[in-house]
């Protein structure tokens, strides 16, 4: 009988297991599935206050955990020490990204008085001197967010996300949204294009959400479960493994890299097998039960992304700049220059650039291989790096990729073409790394790969890293992205012909499960860091967070290819500058 059972429970296993990865093979969106082993998770960032109730739960003792100060993520500080210029710098930012919170109350807000957009309405606010609106000028739409008892609200941190579209010419640019942390919000577009435009105000979370997000932030950075198998000969066993873990519990293998300093940690087999008989590295599925009840009110389909509507009309006619300077009606096709910061704006849905270089169209693959001709293109990071590789890939007939047997979502990836002495590789980031199975010796980091090329002219870098990092307190990206600056730094300065891109986080589609792991709040954190760790360097920075708000299509975690399409414009207008 026991045999049988054990025999069927390992069935079962399996099965979930193939479920498991036939569903998750292909990209890396968020899919729910029971925790395989539940009892494993690791504790290791949570505050004291929330280990005391998990360590009930889960029947483990606390000691070990007692040094911590309560609301201390330590993971986020283990790992190399910054210099104190770069403490400074990591303050700076913390405090450049706080979001302000609603007001502190002994018990959670009820849900009938957080934000509900359809209580809630924009209007513009009327031009200055007049009615008539120029390109040049700025639109300013005022938000006002109410409850779900239609009264007011008096507090901000609601996050919101706005644009502006004409959808006849294919144009549209994101707007700024200014928080009065009084319930009333302004979104600030430039008007950059004559005819009719249309604004668009998207409530992502209420400010209620972004509290609850925050504490998992900071305390559950097990939502995303990650394993390892180790096998020698016939044994095999998989363990929990994450950034840090509790070795109260149970002994760990350290698996820290020498050369960053990153750390990671699995938990040691307990069976005859060593910390070096780590044979792969995988995501193994996604916490559940991570917020009560009442809280899974703040995330439904009525208050998450959804859209907040005009009181009257959400349209507005631009005129052109010509216009307002000689009072006629004849029209310019010359656009005026706008005071933003906005990186650019699609027209007949093509980006371009505000500030920027002119951004070409590549619609030849010749001029694709005339650009790239005798270079290689290294791309490192996660899928959305990894989309580029796949899209050259598919486009350019001569590029030959070599089958190199990776797994699909993984990679290595390496495709050549002989002719145009071309070369594309695409590798995956470090740890925690959310893909399915791939072998511990392709878990290399970023930094690291940098410091081994030999850089110049005829070397492309695209790194894109921030959508594994979601679940982590951002000190842990913080630290992650100090490294890879530094090696970017490093490597400009022995060969500054090198082009380097780096791609920003950009927005995708969630649903309640998703947004607590992946939500675009948690993108928005890690994108303001992003931008200011390469403030200074001389690299592109690829305006992916625009490139999603400022399109018409639905966001997505894997950007469609029209987007895609116009971020390799993008960046080999980079690459290949037009020469005057
Ligand atoms: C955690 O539990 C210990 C022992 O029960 C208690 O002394 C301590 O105050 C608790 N800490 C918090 C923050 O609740
Ligand atoms: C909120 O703050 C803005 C900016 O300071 C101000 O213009 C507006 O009148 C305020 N609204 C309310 C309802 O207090
Ligand atoms: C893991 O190794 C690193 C470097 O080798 C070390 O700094 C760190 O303290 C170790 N972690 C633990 C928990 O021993
Ligand atoms: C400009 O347009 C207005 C109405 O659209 C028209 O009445 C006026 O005659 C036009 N002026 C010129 C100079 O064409």
């Amino acid at each position: 009988m026991m045999n049988f059972l054990s025999k069927y429970a390992c069935v079962f296993y399996l099965l979930v297991l193939l479920t498991l990865l036939f569903h998750n093979f292909i990209t890396l969106d968020v899919k729910w599935k029971s925790d395989l082993h539940p009892k494993q998770v690791q504790l290791c960032f949570q505050s004291t206050a929330a280990a005391n109730s998990t360590l009930e739960q889960y029947n483990i003792t606390s000691e070990g955990l007692s040094h911590l100060e309560p609301k201390q993520s330590f993971c986020s500080h283990l790992g190399q020490e910054p210099s104190p210029e770069e403490a400074l710098k990591e303050r700076n930012l913390l405090e450049s990204i706080s979001w302000s919170e609603p007001p502190q109350q002994p018990t959670p807000t009820p849900i009938e008085e957080t934000s509900d957009p359809a209580h809630s309405h924009f209007v513009f606010v009327p031009a200055e001197g007049g009615k008539d609106r120029y390109v040049g000028a700025q639109l300013e739409a005022r938000v006002f967010l109410k409850d779900f008892n239609g009264r007011p609200k008096s507090y901000g941190g609601d996050f919101l996300l706005a644009r502006l579209q004409s959808p006849e010419l294919g144009a549209g640019v994101a707007g700024q949204v200014i928080d009065h942390n009084n319930g009333s919000y302004s979104a600030i577009f430039p008007l950059l294009w004559e005819g009719t435009v249309r604004v668009e105000v998207t409530l992502v979370h209420p400010s209620e959400a972004i509290t609850v997000l925050r504490r998992l932030r900071e305390e559950r950075p097990d939502r995303v479960l990650y394993k390892s198998m180790f096998r020698s000969g016939l044994v095999s066993e998989t363990t929990m493994c994450n950034l840090c873990l509790p070795t109260s519990q149970q002994p760990v293998c350290n698996y820290t890299d020498i050369l960053t300093g990153e750390p990671w940690y699995c938990y040691k087999p307990k069976q005859d097998l060593s910390c070096d008989n780590r044979i792969n590295h995988f995501r193994a599925g996604y916490q559940n039960n991570l917020i009560t009840d009442k809280e899974t009110l703040l995330f439904q389909r009525s208050n998450l992304k959804a859209r907040i509507y005009a009181t009257g009309s959400d349209t507005v006619t631009v005129l052109s700049a010509k216009q307002e300077k000689l009072g006629d009606n004849r029209t310019s096709e010359k656009e005026a220059t706008v005071m933003t910061t906005l990186s650019g704006y699609y027209f007949k849905w093509s980006w371009r650039s505000l500030g920027g270089a002119a951004i070409r169209e590549y619609n030849d693959p010749a001029d694709i291989n005339q650009c790239l001709k005798g270079k290689v293109v290294n791309m490192y990071g996660d899928s959305t790096v990894r989309q580029y590789y796949e899209f050259l890939t598919s486009i350019l007939p001569e590029l030959k990729e070599f089958n190199l047997g990776s797994p699909v979502q993984a990679g290595p990836f390496m495709a050549v073409d002989m002719a145009h002495n071309i070369m594309l590789n695409y590798r995956s980031h470090g740890p925690p790394i959310s893909y399915l199975p791939l072998s511990v010796t392709q878990l290399r980091y970023v930094a690291n790969e940098l410091d081994g090329l030999v850089g110049g002219s005829n070397t492309v870098v695209i790194i894109s890293v921030w959508a594994h990092f979601t679940t982590f307190p951002v000190e842990v990206y913080i630290r992650r992205l100090r490294h890879i600056q530094r090696a970017v730094v490093r490597l400009l300065e022995r060969a500054p012909e090198t082009t380097v891109v780096v791609r920003s986080a950009n927005l995708r589609s969630q649903s309640l499960q998703e947004s607590l792991v992946v939500s675009d709040w948690f993108a928005a954190q890690l994108d303001r860091v992003l931008r200011a760790m390469f403030q200074g360097v001389d690299v592109l920075l690829l305006d992916a967070w625009e490139m999603t708000l400022a399109h018409h299509l639905p966001h997505n975690i894997h950007p469609s290819t029209p987007i895609i399409k116009n971020m390799i414009n993008t960046i080999l207008s980079h690459v290949c500058p037009e020469k005057n």
